[in-house]
């Protein structure tokens, strides 16, 4: 599903945030990213939904090779990897509800649709009776909910989280972590970004550490090492 082969990249002012990477992951995994703070975790998020282009070397997603991908194709590549951030990123005057919605409305997807699959998301993300709320009106777990919501509007292959409970106390940030792993149940391949090193040995899931670009350690069901 995601396959890097040899990437780098390097910033404009020399600063290496990738260093051969290699890496191949699998539909329907679950796949934690860990790694102290500047190591290139949010640089790979972002190459992942091309909002930073590689230096070389060659990234695909199923069998797409979005290496250098064209402009007018990226918001394709985007229905297909959903990506929420540990600050939300929510639109403060728009409900729950059309802050969800928005992301189908600029799309181009009828009113009809937008209908029919705000509320399924709704559900999945637990929210149904928050939906007039603004985001000002809810807790940092409840707007994360509605940012994972958004992220799973167009039925996306793979949901990448960056710190999706950077901001969240444990108990909202294990709800976070439980929807993601339901998420992942029901098909889509999620890759986690965390410093929570609790919450990584719980999963028992894939663990790959990173520093200073470099891939150090992939473990089949890791614990948090660094
Ligand atoms: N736009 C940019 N221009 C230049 N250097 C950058 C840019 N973005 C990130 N970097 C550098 O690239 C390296 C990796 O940054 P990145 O944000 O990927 O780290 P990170 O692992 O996500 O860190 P954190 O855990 O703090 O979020 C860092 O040295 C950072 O300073
Ligand atoms: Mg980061």
């Amino acid at each position: 599903m995601i396959h890097l082969k040899k990437v780098n990249k390097r910033y404009s002012d020399n600063t290496y945030a990738a260093r051969n990477m290699s890496l191949h992951i699998t539909s329907g995994e679950f796949v934690s990213i860990v790694g102290q703070s500047g190591t290139g975790k949010t640089t790979l998020v972002k190459m992942l939904i091309a909002e930073e282009r590689l230096s070389s070397g060659i990234i695909e997603i199923g069998n797409w090779d979005i290496t250098n991908i064209k402009h007018s194709e990226i918001p394709v590549l985007r229905r297909q990897v959903g990506v929420v951030f540990q600050d939300y990123k929510l639109l403060p005057k728009k409900t729950v509800y059309e802050n969800i919605a928005f992301a189908l409305e600029v799309c181009g997807v009828k009113q009809g649709n937008i209908d029919m699959i705000v509320p399924q998301v709704l559900k999945v993300v637990g929210l149904e009776e928050k939906h007039d709320k603004f985001p000002q009106q809810l807790s940092g777990g409840q707007k994360q909910r509605v940012a994972i919501g958004r992220a799973l509007v167009h039925r996306p292959k793979v949901l990448v989280a960056d710190e999706p409970t950077g901001n969240l106390d444990t108990i909202n940030a294990q709800e976070i972590i439980d929807l993601l792993l339901k998420i992942n149940a029901l098909g889509t391949t999620v890759l986690l970004v965390t410093h929570n090193k609790d919450i990584v040995n719980r999963l028992r899931k894939r663990v790959i550490a990173v520093d200073d670009g470099v891939i150090v350690s992939d473990q089949k069901t890791g614990k948090y090492i660094i």
